[in-house]
This record gives C-alpha cells, structure tokens and sequence, in this order.
C-alpha cells in the first residue's frame, strides 16, 4: 500500500509516521511538506522523516499530480493549523486550508486514489453553550481556521469524488509529546509552564470546555480511517474524533498538570474576558463505528509523557510563549528574516 502524508513535518506527522511504519510495515510512505516547520525538532534521537520512504518538499497550493501515481491513500494533514494563524494570515488560510485540500481531493479522485482522510477540527463548533455537540448539530465557527476546515468539508461531501472514499476526521484539540513539539496547545502549554515557573497561567477564566485527543490517538483513528470501507459511514464521513471522557473544563486541566508537577500552583485569571471558543463534544459516532481505535491514551498519560520529553530536552525557557515553540512565531521569523513572504511562499535565497 503506497500512502501520501501531506504536512507530515509538523507536530502530528511525526507520530503519525511511526505509529504507520509500525503498524503498516509493509506500507510506502511519502511525505509532502513545504517545511516551515522541519528546523523545529524538539529533542528528537532520528530525523521523523528517516522512516519514510521519501520525502518530498513542495507546496500544496502548486501540489504536482504526477505524486498520486499509484498512490492508495492521502493523508492530507497539511494546513495552516490553528485560531492565531489563521487570524494573522486569513486569505492564505483560506488558499491552503480550502482551495488547495478541494484541488488536492479532486486530482486524488482522478488518479484512482482509493481513501482520502482529512485532518479537520472540532474547533469547527465554536461557541457551543449546552449538550455536547454531534456531528448533525449546526456549527460555529468562530474564525478563519474553523471556517475552512467547514468549508473543505462542505466541498468533499458535495463533489463527485468517484469511488474515493473521504473520511473527515474531526479531531479534539490535539495534546501531548511529539518530535516536533508545539507549546500553543493547552495542555502542552500548561505543562511547559509548571516545568519552568511552577506556576500554571491559565488566560481565561479556566471554565471553558475543551475536548482533548493524544497527538497518538490521531494516529490511531487516522490508520482506521485508511482501512474504513464505505460500508461503515458511507463514501463521505465526517466524524467527531476523540472520546467522551476528554472533555474537560481548562481549569481541571490546570489542576491535573499540578499534581504532576511537585509544587506547581495553579493561577486563574478571574478578570479575563470570557473566551468565546468553549465546546463539548459528542463521539459517541466515533466509538459505535470504531471500537478499537478509540483513544487509549489517558490524561495522565499525555502529562507523563510531556514531562518527560521536555525534561529529556533540558526545557527551562521561561518565555516559550513567545519562543520557536509557537507556530505563529516560526512564520513571523521566517518572514522577518526575508525567508518567506506575506503569502506564506518561500522567497529565493538572495546571492551571495
Ligand atoms: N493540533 C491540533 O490540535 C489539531 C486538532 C485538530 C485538527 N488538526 C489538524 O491536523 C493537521 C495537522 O496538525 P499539526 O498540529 O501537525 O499542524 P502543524 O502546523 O504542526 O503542521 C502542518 C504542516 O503542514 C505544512 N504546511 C502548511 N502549509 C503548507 C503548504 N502550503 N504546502 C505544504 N505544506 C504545508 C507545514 O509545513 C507543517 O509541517 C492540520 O490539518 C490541523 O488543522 C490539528
């Protein structure tokens, strides 16, 4: 089976790699990514892309069909990939996340591409007062991010895709330990701050709810999304990913990292304005139509894992919130450095 990661060298596609070539060892994996982030590794002993068959630079938005021959499934995880960038880069979002995904689809399904899996998000319900939200509940979103994860899923579901079957997975907010580490996800930021200040900032008012997934149990619901036959869902899925025990409220977030972490206190700002983007979620769809491969990854052992790993790397910046460990700021300094351009484009290297 020959298999196509695009984004593969950001923070999910490392793990997703080697949770393939462990799991699928006979399978061909290639990796699409234009790279903004491949200088970003985070403690890691091999190179994640060393356990692909190939990796290949380039952008999605200038994707060259050609890399579909024989291709069985794409894994399209490439994407401007969270609320702070999608806000300072909105039409760019729009162009990577929307229009390249729907032209990616479209070519996958010409060359006989048999399962298209597409990383959408959770974060698509927005501002979700009441019950936790299912898949036929109305959504809203709340930013450039979350409309175009709607947006491309609109797209596959109204396409004639042929026989391709997509499967949208609408993950949780992702968490947890990976090669190429963020620190602008709650859980990990929270765990960087009681390793570095011992003491947990939470920057709203800690009551948000916010479902939470192991970057490893997105690799897990993504290798069942490459085995699912149409049988199960139908030839267009879209399925809340993640289990119903990992909502949680930010603050028992807060407070489970500090009994982790020996002496961290838990510091709440009780006069922030309220963030908008709260959500529980239903996976109840995901459970009856994958039982073994719901998440299996506890809370306790995402944290275990994050300290470790940040402990292993002799992680002690205080100021990781406006480090290299924030996506956004990786884009900004490429862009101040003349690297890339305002569209998100790789400028010529100037001569020497
Ligand atoms: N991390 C989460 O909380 C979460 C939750 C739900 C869904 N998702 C989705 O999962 C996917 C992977 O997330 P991640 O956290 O690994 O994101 P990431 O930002 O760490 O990685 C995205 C990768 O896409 C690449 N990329 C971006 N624009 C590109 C372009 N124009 N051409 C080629 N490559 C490009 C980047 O170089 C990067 O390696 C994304 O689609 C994201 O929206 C993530």
């Amino acid at each position: 089976m020959r298999i196509l990661i695009t984004g593969n060298m950001g923070y999910v596609g490392p793990v997703l790699t080697r949770f393939l070539r462990e799991n699928l060892v006979d399978a061909e994996l290639i990796g699409f990514d234009t790279g903004f982030f491949g200088h970003s590794l985070t403690g890691a002993g091999l190179l994640p892309e060393a356990l692909l068959n190939r990796q290949v630079f380039g952008d999605i938005r200038e994707f060259p069909p050609e890399l579909l021959d024989r291709v069985d499934t794409v894994v399209h995880l490439s994407a401007i990939s969270n609320d702070p960038m999608g806000n300072k880069f909105e039409a760019v979002t729009g162009d990577i996340n929307l229009q390249a995904s729907v032209r990616l689809a479209r070519l996958a399904a010409g060359r006989d591409v048999k399962s298209f899996i597409f990383a959408s998000s959770c974060s698509m319900y927005g501002d979700a007062e009441g019950g936790a939200r299912k898949e036929s509940d109305p959504t809203n979103p709340l930013t450039a991010y979350a409309r175009s994860k709607i947006g491309s899923e609109k797209a596959f579901a109204e396409l004639d895709l042929g026989d391709m079957t997509v499967t949208s997975l609408r993950f949780a907010t992702a968490c947890g330990m990976s090669d190429r580490l963020r620190l602008d996800l709650v859980l990990n930021d929270f765990v960087a701050c009681a390793m570095t200040s011992g003491e947990i900032t939470v920057l709203s008012d800690g009551t948000p709810w916010r479902p939470l997934i192991d970057v490893e149990d997105m690799a897990r619901a993504i290798a069942w999304a490459i085995a699912r036959k149409p049988e199960i869902g139908g030839k267009f899925l879209a399925v809340n990913a993640g289990r119903d025990e990992s909502n949680y409220q930010v603050r028992d977030l807060a407070e489970a990292v500090s009994r982790h972490v020996p002496g961290a206190k838990v510091s709440i700002n009780a006069n922030a304005p309220p963030d908008k983007r709260s959500y529980k979620v239903n996976f109840a769809l995901f459970k009856s139509m994958a039982p073994d491969h719901v998440p299996q990854v506890t809370l306790d052992e995402s944290i275990r894992r994050l300290r470790e790993g940040l402990a292993s790397m002799g992680f002690a910046d205080k100021d990781f919130r406006t480090s290299t460990y924030m996506r956004l700021k990786v884009l900004e300094r490429h862009i101040a450095a003349g690297r890339l351009g305002p569209d998100l484009r790789w400028r010529p290297l100037p001569r020497a």
